[in-house]
């Protein structure tokens, strides 16, 4: 099985490389930096240098892995920036948008061959409950919100365009990363452990879902 984790320096990326690593499928993994993705090499990952938002670096991704397939594509690379009614900044919210929504279309598309070569190739997008807007009851966060709800959507025209591929979202639950400055209610790996079994029993029927890490669907 071949896999490529957008973001897998560090983080939940990290867990998803390690987590395949584990049952021996080859695991590309991507990095801003590849000489810093020490961890990620260290797991026997193939560590391909990648910025989500630079079209050229997505291009020239695509580019290196002509001809190889991919069964599985986890779109997880994202930053949060936290803003609030007072401190809404344009540039910090087209930023995420350009990590976190666009980012992973251009991903997705650019390796649509690769995923034609596998025999049930699958997307999964980490996006985030703060991306439901049904589910927003506190607010804030604006940039973040709203990157994560584009993220949402992205993905659903994603499930119609590649059917039958199975494209689905996931939302990790509060995770001790950098980017929650280590504070969450589990660890990376665990987070990964319970989404495994999402992907686990992944099926056409179930594309087009936003899920919580538990296995439930959440509200868009
Ligand atoms: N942690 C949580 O509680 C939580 C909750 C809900 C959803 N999520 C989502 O889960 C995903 C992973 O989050 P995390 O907690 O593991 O975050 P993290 O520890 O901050 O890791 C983020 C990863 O994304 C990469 N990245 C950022 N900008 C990029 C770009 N322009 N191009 C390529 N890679 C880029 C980072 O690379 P660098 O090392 O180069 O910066 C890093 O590898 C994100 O999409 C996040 O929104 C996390």
């Amino acid at each position: 099985m071949n896999v490529l984790v957008t973001g897998a320096n560090r983080g939940i990326g990290l867990s998803w490389a390690r987590a395949f690593r584990k049952r021996e499928a080859t695991v590309y993994g991507t990095a801003r930096e590849p000489g810093g993705a020490e961890d990620l090499r260290e797991i026997g990952a193939h560590v391909e240098e990648l910025d989500v938002t630079d079209d050229a670096s997505v291009a020239m991704l695509a580019e290196r892995l002509h001809g190889v397939s991919i069964d599985l594509l986890v779109l997880n690379a994202g930053i949060l920036r936290r803003d609030t009614a007072d401190t809404v900044d344009a540039a910090l919210m087209l930023r995420q948008f350009d990590t976190n929504a666009l980012g992973p279309l251009r991903v997705a598309l650019a390796l649509r061959p690769n995923l034609a070569l596998a025999d049930k190739p699958a997307v999964v997008g980490m996006t985030s409950r703060m991306g439901s807007i049904a589910d927003n009851t506190s607010g804030g966060f604006y940039g973040y919100r709203t990157s994560k709800a584009a993220l949402n959507s992205v993905m659903k025209s994603l499930s119609i365009d590649l059917s039958p591929w199975p494209v689905i979202v996931i939302h990790p639950g509060y995770i001790a990363t950098r980017m929650t400055g280590n504070q969450g209610d589990l660890g990376p790996d665990e987070a990964v452990d319970r989404m495994m079994s999402i992907v686990d029993r992944l099926e056409p029927s179930m594309t087009g879902r936003f899920y919580h890490r538990d296995g439930h669907e959440l509200p868009w």
